[in-house]
């Protein structure tokens, strides 16, 4: 839960709270060449520059901290957003892109890579002290927050954006209590979301963490994927094509059945566990490794997870298993030695690791996720009236104009329909 703090909603926000503000030019770098890759946002980005359709909205945004983000901030500031940024997890940040926001485009920024749960909670109340009148998360955090300890701050709240299936999971489950007090959208459902950045992001991504942290090879290794929504499906398909023998896991029938179609062999955890080399989890779901399954795994198994929360492997088991833990054995790595002689590895505390371990989604793809968070901004912004406090999908038009600018950007042509072709769909007179 969060803590209590002093902060109040209204009062003055400082400048932020960074690690290393000596870091500040390196992060300008990083953002720049992550923006080489953004052309969708960028011109997202001149078009509010002229037009300024964010002006007068004051907004708090809890991301992760990344070289992407702060090109979407740069977005929402250049459209008159007045904007404060906070961390959405404890290990995500890249502290030189945090220190570039504060000291030179001077956006409050409440990110620490590292920083432990107190500090990531004073953090998003931090944020909320700014009194927004539209909000943005990734994993639902600020909305939780606001709707468990700041109520007060909901009357002016017209509506937030969430960038993620685990926080579209908890903002549907709070619609369904009737606890939920504000629109949100949810930007992770709209096809340029979650078909490039789920899939393609999070399977790239997530590799380049395992690499990064462990350096194994993939080729003849069995590597178990738990889940496969978007994300499972890229990082198995990934996996595969590093030659890896790729296991999936699942609890849905009809998904289980497509990764079967899609040539991988699927299984039970109970089954899978003295098999797997490698383990990843990405359900959005609590408890998938568990104790059970550390009992059959074999001597240096390595464990990671890519879901958004830090619940889906149950590092107290593995705890309590171990006799001894071996803090960052490498970087990233900690050795799990358990009782009867055998290590598990897990990586990266269980969090996130494509961005505790690498730098997250390419930028290529969060260009696409970020030009409609920046276009729904703008939506919710200029709607004539608040929404209703449900949860909203992303208008198609958005989605459509995202695809379009996308593609010419990557200087891809598509046909478009005749006269006689778009007449033909429109009719049921013609058929055999
Ligand atoms: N989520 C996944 N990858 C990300 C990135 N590079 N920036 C911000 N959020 C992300």
């Amino acid at each position: 839960m969060p803590p209590k703090t002093a902060s109040k909603p209204g009062q003055a926000v400082p400048k932020g709270d960074v690690s290393a503000p000596q870091r500040a030019d390196e992060g300008i770098r990083r953002i720049e060449w992550a923006a080489r890759e953004m052309p969708v946002l960028r011109l997202i980005r001149d078009r509010f520059a002229k037009e300024k359709p964010l002006a007068g909205v004051r907004m708090s945004a809890c991301l992760h901290v990344t070289a992407e983000t702060a090109n979407l901030a740069r977005t929402l500031v250049a459209g008159g957003a007045d904007l404060v940024l906070c961390a959405s997890n404890p290990l995500s940040t890249q502290d030189d892109v945090a220190a570039a926001l504060v000291e030179k485009d001077g956006i409050p920024t409440f990110a620490r890579r590292g920083e432990d749960h107190d500090t990531y909670y004073r953090h998003i109340v931090a944020a909320l002290s700014h009194a927004p009148t539209i909000t943005m998360d990734d994993g639902a955090d600020l909305v939780s927050t606001i709707h468990s300890k700041y109520t007060d701050l909901i009357p002016k709240i017209r509506g937030s954006m969430e960038e993620t299936t685990t926080g579209v999971i908890r903002l549907r489950a709070m619609a369904r209590d009737g606890a939920l007090r504000i629109p949100v959208v949810a930007v992770n459902d709209t096809p340029t979301k979650h078909l490039f950045d789920n899939r393609y992001g999070t399977g790239q991504s997530t590799i380049d963490g395992i690499l990064r942290s462990t350096g194994v090879l993939l080729a003849g290794r069995t590597f178990v994927v738990a889940g496969y929504g978007w994300c499972g499906r890229g990082l198995a398909a990934r996996a595969r094509g590093m030659g890896a023998q790729v296991v999936v896991t699942e609890v849905d029938a009809v998904r289980a059945l497509e990764a079967v179609m899609d040539g991988h062999r699927v299984m039970a955890m109970a089954e899978a566990a003295p098999h797997g080399d490698l383990f990843c989890t990405v359900t959005g779901d609590k408890g998938v490794l568990r104790r059970e399954h550390f009992e059959k795994m074999k001597d240096g198994a390595i464990l990671c997870n890519s879901g958004h929360f830090n619940v889906e492997i149950e590092i107290p088991a593995l705890e309590a298993m171990a006799e001894e833990v071996r803090k960052n054995v490498r970087s990233n790595v900690d050795e799990y030695r358990l009782k009867d002689g055998r290590s598990l590895f897990l990586l990266g505390e269980g969090r996130l690791i494509n961005l505790a371990a690498a730098e997250g989604h390419p930028a290529a793809v969060m260009d696409m996720s970020f030009a409609v968070q920046a276009l729904t901004t703008e939506w919710v912004a200029r709607g004539r009236e608040r929404l209703p406090a449900r949860v909203h999908e992303v208008p198609a038009e958005i989605d459509a104009e995202v695809a379009r600018v996308k593609l010419r950007a990557l200087g891809v042509r598509i046909d478009t329909l005749t006269k006689e072709q778009d007449e033909y769909l429109k009719s049921w007179k013609e058929g055999t």
